[in-house]
Parts: structure tokens; C-alpha cells; sequence
């Protein structure tokens, strides 16, 4: 007797009508995106726990109900990058076709696996890597992967660079017993490549941080004295890593110098654009990227300047057979589902995947590189903008010209005795709680300042002299709280 099977299977009257209500939630966070602040209210970890902790539920509920609950205390709970006035890190708003595709490839599990099984998946990945490369002036014959953002992308081009340029069969023979691997990367570069040298057995000493020059580009000097040195000490230098856009200020290394630096020492040759590299479709600002054409492989972050859903990072390399041979290997039970030479899997470490370059194949498809053109064009003069309003006021001070879209800057009103660093760092505190708009900081040399990223397709020039405005009053505030205290 065959047992009783069970199937999670619903009612298509209820799967339509909480679509809908999805739908409905979706559209309110279009249409009124700041109704929600972009910073969330401070949660306690105890009430975190007791919305959406607990054991595992033996007992179902009904999907209504579980709408219901997540509508009352998920959204109220999570930040909004959909904010007109969110500037924060390199976040940017979502993208409402895209985002509500993410359902429909959720339901259908489309993934970029295997070409026989899903080949409309695999080539709109290999269109959009074609297409991400040409946009960026890295190549118009890129090959690449979506990965899950840059962190992964380039964890994913030292892994390459590692088997191309190692000068022994790292994938058979490993680390031990060969010598020290070095990859150099300037001081500001992100901190996924210390994690990614960390991960792959290397080593965080073997990332060579290089000082960087008063506009926070990579010091040429120093990196060849690095590599010099290195090559002296037995060591084999395999990579260097050069910035399309720094996270903290949106420099950009000299990347033609660094093509030749890294063309004369056999180096592979990265530049991580996961944030800058799109500006590269404004005409205007193509020039900024001289030399990424000459890059091994590039990091493009479409879920950053595209302003697609997460998840949507890539990496771009000039030949298949660079990801290929990194990550390629065919277990028995997959000979069956061969397509030979198209399976995207073979490019990169993941096996069961999402569809994730649909929702970037759709952005473009919809809006075209013209309109992507002229807002990216727009977020770069809107930095400007902003440098300007700094440089005019008393009270705040521009921490260098913007490059991109990065505006960094500090509030330092005169005449006032009080440590500047922590006072910016308090303001950044203050507009975190206050919720009306959510800028980030970080600190360059030394100093604590205040960090305005525009590359979101909701920020407004109202929001953003709004922002300034709001700073001055938060500012003055923490200051008069210093003073009667
Ligand atoms: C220059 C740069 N590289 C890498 C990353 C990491 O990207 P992700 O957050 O998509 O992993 C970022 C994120 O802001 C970045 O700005």
C-alpha cells in the first residue's frame, strides 16, 4: 500500500489573491517611498526575538495571517533604500518590474544551471555579462557571472587570477610548499579583498595594502618598490587590484598605469568597479577609466548603480576559459544535463543559483542605456551640487571634489572647541535616529567624516540640500547639548 503523499499545494483563488495583496504592498512602496523613514526605529534584540524568534512551528498558519504579521512588523522594522533622502554606504533604491519578477523566478526556480535545462537563462546571463562589458568599456566580447554582489565577484577574480598567474597548478597542487603568493591593492580598497585573501588560504598579510596619494589613488611608486621588494623575498606576486570607485570617496586608481605595472610583472590585472565602473555609459566620465579596457577581469555591481534588487554583482573576464578553468568540473550526475561549452555553472562556485541576471537584462531592456546615461550623468552633477553648497557654507567643510557621486565632507562650524571627529560621528548617530534622511561616514586620514553617496534613482535635489539643511539644525543641536551640559 502506498503511503498517503502530502504536497504543500495551495488553493489558486489564495495564491492569486495574496499576490495581490504583495502586489499592493509593492506599489505603496513605489508610489509613497518616503513614508517610510530610511533609517528603522531602534529595535530591542528581545523583541526582535519574540516577533521572529521561537522554535520551529510544528503547526501551519494561515498565509493570510503571516501577510498580515510581516506587513505589521517586518516593513516597520527595515530600513527603506527606496528613501528620496537615503545617501548611505553605496545603497540604492529597487526597481519595481525587476523586483516583482524576483516572484516569478522564485516560483519557477529559474536558474542559469545547466543550458539544456534552462537556455533562455544561461544566454540572457551571457547577454547581460556581453552587455556589462561594453557599458563599462572593458570589453564588447566580456564574458562573466552574476554572483551574489562584488564581494563575491572578486573573491571570484582572485580565485581566477590565482590559477592563471600562480605558475603551478594551484587547483591540483594547493599552497603548501610553493612560495607566498602576493596580490597589491591600495589602502582604500574595500574590505571584501582582505575576507577573500582570508578565505582562499593566503593570508591577510599577503594582501599588500599600498598608501594611497592626497586624492586617495593607489601610490605607484610604493607598488612597485612593494613588488620589488617582494620578488627579493622569495615571494610571487600574482594580482594587483585597481579601483573603478572607491567606497569611501570614488577615487579612481590610475588604471593604464596599472595595466603597465602589472603587464611587466606577469600580474593579473582586477579592477573592482562594483560600485564606480557604470559611470563609465556617462561620455563625459569615460575618460576617468582610461586603462580598464586592459583589465583581466572587472567587478561590476548592477544591484548597486542599476538600482536592480539584490542579489546583482559580476565578474567580467575577457575569455571563458578564465572562469571556467577556475571553478569548472562535471560530477557523474550532471553529464546527463551537458550542454557543453554554455553551462553557466562551470563559471563559477555555485551549483543551484537564481535566475539572477533577469532582473538586469529587464532594467535595461525597460529604460535603455539613454535613460540609465543621463540619470547616472544627473547623480554626478548632484554631487557636484552638493560640493558646492559644502564649500559655500560656514559651518561645513568638502573633503575634496567629488570624482563620482561621492560627496564627503565634515560639519565644522567656527570658532567652536570640541573634537571634531566625534562630533561628526555623533551627527551621524543623531540623523540615524532622527529618521528624516541617512547619510553614512567613514574616516579619512584620520578624520571622521560625513559620506553622501547619490547613485539612488529616488534621491531628489530637494532631498539633498534638504539633508544639508538638516545636519546644520542636528549639528547645532549636539552642539548646544555640549554646551549647557
Ligand atoms: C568598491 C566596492 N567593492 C566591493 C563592494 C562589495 O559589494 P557587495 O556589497 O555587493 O558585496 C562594495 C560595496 O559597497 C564597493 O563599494
Amino acid at each position: 500500500m502506498s503511503p498517503d503523499l502530502v504536497t504543500l499545494e495551495m488553493d489558486p483563488a489564495v495564491i492569486r489573491e495574496l499576490g495581490h495583496r504583495i502586489i499592493d504592498l509593492i506599489t505603496e512602496e513605489f508610489a509613497g517611498p518616503a513614508r517610510r523613514p530610511p533609517f528603522p526605529p531602534a529595535q530591542t534584540t528581545e523583541r526582535m526575538e519574540s516577533l521572529f524568534g521561537g522554535p520551529v512551528p510544528i503547526d501551519g498558519a494561515d498565509p493570510g495571517q503571516i501577510l498580515d504579521f510581516l506587513e505589521n512588523h517586518l516593513l516597520p522594522a527595515a530600513g527603506n533604500p527606496n528613501h528620496p533622502r537615503q545617501m548611505a554606504y553605496v545603497l540604492t533604491a529597487s526597481t519595481p518590474l525587476p523586483a516583482m519578477l524576483e516572484a516569478l523566478v522564485a516560483a519557477i526556480k529559474l536558474r542559469p544551471t545547466t543550458w539544456k535545462n534552462q537556455p533562455g537563462s544561461c544566454r540572457i546571463e551571457t547577454t547581460v555579462t556581453r552587455w556589462l562589458g561594453s557599458m563599462t568599456g572593458f570589453s564588447d566580447e566580456a564574458a562573466g557571472y552574476v554572483t551574489s554582489g562584488g564581494s563575491t565577484a572578486n573573491l571570484f577574480a582572485l580565485a581566477v587570477a590565482r590559477v592563471r598567474r600562480a605558475g603551478w597548478d594551484v587547483r591540483k597542487e594547493g599552497l603548501y610548499g610553493h612560495p607566498r603568493l602576493t596580490v597589491y591593492a591600495s589602502s582604500q580598497t574595500h574590505s571584501c579583498f582582505t575576507r577573500s585573501v582570508e578565505m582562499l588560504g593566503l593570508g591577510s598579510e599577503s594582501l599588500r595594502l599600498i598608501p594611497v596619494d592626497s586624492h586617495q589613488r593607489i601610490r605607484l611608486d610604493l607598488l612597485v618598490r612593494a613588488i620589488r621588494h617582494d620578488i627579493d623575498d622569495g615571494c610571487r606576486p600574482f594580482c594587483v587590484v585597481g579601483n573603478a570607485g572607491t567606497v569611501d570617496t570614488g577615487s579612481i586608481d590610475p588604471l593604464d598605469a596599472l595595466a603597465d605595472i602589472a603587464r611587466r610583472h606577469d600580474l593579473w590585472f582586477h579592477v573592482d568597479g562594483a560600485y564606480g565602473a557604470l559611470a563609465a555609459i556617462v561620455p563625459e566620465a569615460r575618460h576617468l577609466f582610461r586603462g580598464i579596457e586592459r583589465a583581466d577581469s572587472l567587478t561590476v555591481d548592477p544591484h548597486k548603480w542599476l538600482n536592480v534588487p539584490f542579489e546583482a554583482g559580476c565578474i567580467l573576464v575577457g575569455d571563458r576559459a578564465d572562469l571556467s578553468d577556475t571553478f569548472g568540473l562535471v560530477p557523474a550526475y550532471l553529464r546527463g544535463a551537458m550542454g557543453a561549452e554554455q553551462n553557466q555553472y562551470e563559471c563559477g562556485f555555485e551549483l543551484s543559483r537564481t535566475d539572477r541576471a533577469l532582473k538586469v537584462w529587464v532594467a535595461l531592456r525597460q529604460y535603455g542605456l539613454g535613460h540609465y546615461t543621463a540619470m547616472i550623468r544627473g547623480h554626478l552633477e548632484l554631487a557636484r551640487h552638493l560640493a558646492r553648497l559644502v564649500e559655500e557654507a560656514p559651518d561645513f567643510e568638502l573633503m575634496g571634489e567629488p570624482v563620482l557621486s561621492i560627496c564627503c565632507f565634515r560639519y565644522a562650524p567656527p570658532g567652536v572647541d570640541v573634537d571634531l571627529n566625534r562630533l561628526n560621528e555623533d551627527l551621524e548617530m543623531r540623523l540615524m535616529e532622527d529618521g528624516r534622511a541617512l547619510i553614512s561616514g567613514t574616516v579619512l586620514e584620520g578624520r571622521q567624516v560625513l559620506r553622501a553617496c547619490i547613485a539612488s534613482h529616488m534621491v531628489t535635489k530637494a532631498g539633498v540640500e534638504e539633508t544639508l539643511g538638516l545636519l546644520r539644525q542636528l549639528g547645532r543641536s549636539l552642539l548646544a547639548a555640549a554646551a549647557s551640559a
